[in-house]
């Protein structure tokens, strides 16, 4: 028995008297995304994790909303401003994740660190940042994550590197430029309390030199500004590490011999000319060693598809010191990318359209059917009655490989005719013949 007395129940039921009906559109920022386009991300998603799974990287999952304390800990004043944040009926105040790198870190202080190390860990899923949105720049958009947590820093940093190498390779996106830096010798050159170095970082990150010039003022730092400007502007071969160490005098070189023990390392891992980038400085407040970003060329202001680096947030959320280093692509982005390049992604295709000739077949054609997905093939029926000229035209529409063709004849003779709809050819085969054609058959078997 419901609850809801007699009077609420009227008053559930009344129906508002609309005159035009509502139109509805999705939130600013956010993306609707059709059969193609989903194939296409589910495409490069699959490369992606097929990648990390042969690097030996295992998948885990973690909660899309976190209590907000996790993200405005260590994540910076960017990601801090970009939050949806809300507090839900318990009065609890929550987020929704703009990354996985925080929530990975929790994961692993409260359970992953049981695990023998090193710990490496994937993770796909929607992020969220309240952003200004355009091309490739979004307010949900999908991040493909990894970290090691737990490895040597040369080690685990080579090994992520290569990682997020290898799957642009996998995609097959070839115009894209890796670009290495250290943040940790910026960070020993200023050295100021952590939440000026944040917002020192933070215009340094973004360029914009001029709320730089004004922050350095208010520290009372004028003096630093032009080596800094000179510092991130360097980027190239080997050369330029010796040159910020000449911009950044002081501080020693620990982190430029570092990066040249990680290009040699990084040459056994076949990754040859590797670019430094001494203005790579991220825009997450969690970095401290090695950061690397991707750009692709191809896509305008948003081009970055990759950022990563090594980092410390064990520490600062109450764990020991152990070494973390990771990366996350954006999919949005790298499915941009595959477009701008013309990369033919493997997509997944209907293999078989079945098309009953006339009312009598359509039983037959059902049989068809059932046999054909039985033996692991995808496929379709007519669900409309059209004719075999209409049927043909959807079945192309839909980007079918075959259309089997079950008429009276061919029924009789045990046989269907099996028209390649790339090619045009047509010829008559037993069901058997035409699974054995098709590769996914063979795939369970
Ligand atoms: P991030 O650079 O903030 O790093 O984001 C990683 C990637 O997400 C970017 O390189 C970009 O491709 C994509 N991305 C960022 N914002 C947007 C947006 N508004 N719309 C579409 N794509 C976007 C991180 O999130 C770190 N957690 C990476 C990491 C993992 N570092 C260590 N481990």
């Amino acid at each position: 028995m419901s609850a809801v007395r007699p009077q609420a129940r009227k008053r559930l039921l009344r129906v508002p008297n609309f005159r035009a009906a509502v139109r509805f559109e999705r939130p600013r920022g956010t993306n609707d995304y059709g059969p193609e386009e989903m194939a296409r991300r589910r495409s490069v998603e699959g490369i992606l994790r097929q990648t990390a799974e042969r690097f030996g990287f295992r998948e885990v999952s973690t909660p899309t909303f976190e209590h907000l304390d996790l993200f405005t800990t260590k994540s910076g004043p960017g990601i801090v401003e970009e939050l949806y944040a809300f507090r839900d009926k318990a009065a609890r105040d929550l987020a929704l994740r703009p990354e996985f790198t925080a929530s990975i870190v929790r994961f692993y202080l409260s359970d992953l660190r049981n695990l023998p190390k090193p710990v490496k860990v994937y993770s796909v899923g929607n992020v969220f940042r309240y952003e200004e949105p355009q091309k490739g720049k979004y307010r949900e958009f999908t991040q493909f994550n990894a970290e090691i947590i737990g490895a040597p820093s040369l080690q685990g940093d080579a090994e992520i590197i290569a990682l997020a190498v290898e799957c642009l390779r996998g995609v097959g996106v070839r115009e894209v430029h890796t670009r290495i830096g250290h943040i940790g010798m910026l960070r020993s050159f200023l050295r100021i309390p952590p939440d000026d170095q944040a917002k020192v970082l933070h215009w340094l990150d973004k360029k914009d030199f001029g709320a730089l010039r004004t922050e350095l003022a208010r520290l009372g730092l004028e003096n630093l500004e032009e080596p800094l400007k000179e510092y991130v502007d360097l980027h190239g071969g080997p050369e330029v590490l010796d040159e910020g160490a000449r911009v950044i005098k002081g501080v020693g070189t620990e982190g430029f011999d570092y990066l040249k023990a990680l290009a040699k390392r990084l040459k056994a891992y076949s990754i040859e000319n590797v670019m430094f980038d001494l203005g790579v400085v991220r825009g997450l407040d969690y970095y401290t060693g090695m950061v690397f970003e991707i750009d692709s060329p191809n896509l305008g202001t948003a081009k970055q598809v990759m950022g990563g680096g090594a980092y410390t947030l064990a520490e600062l959320f109450g764990g020991d010191a152990v070494p973390q280093t990771g990366f996350a692509f954006g999919l949005d982005r790298i499915v941009l990318a595959a477009k701008a390049e013309d990369v033919a992604l493997p997509m997944s295709r209907l293999d078989c359209y079945v098309i009953p000739i006339g009312d009598a077949l359509q039983e037959s054609g059902l049989e068809v059917l059932v046999k054909l997905r039985r033996g692991g093939i995808f496929a379709d029926i007519d669900l409309l009655g059209r004719g075999p000229s209409k049927n043909l035209d959807y079945a192309n529409s839909i980007g079918a490989r075959f259309a089997v063709l079950v008429g009276e004849a061919e029924t009789k003779k045990g046989v269907v005719a099996v028209k390649d709809l790339d090619s045009g050819d047509q010829k008559e085969l037993t069901l058997t013949a035409l699974i054995d054609l098709i590769p996914r058959s063979k795939q369970g078997r």
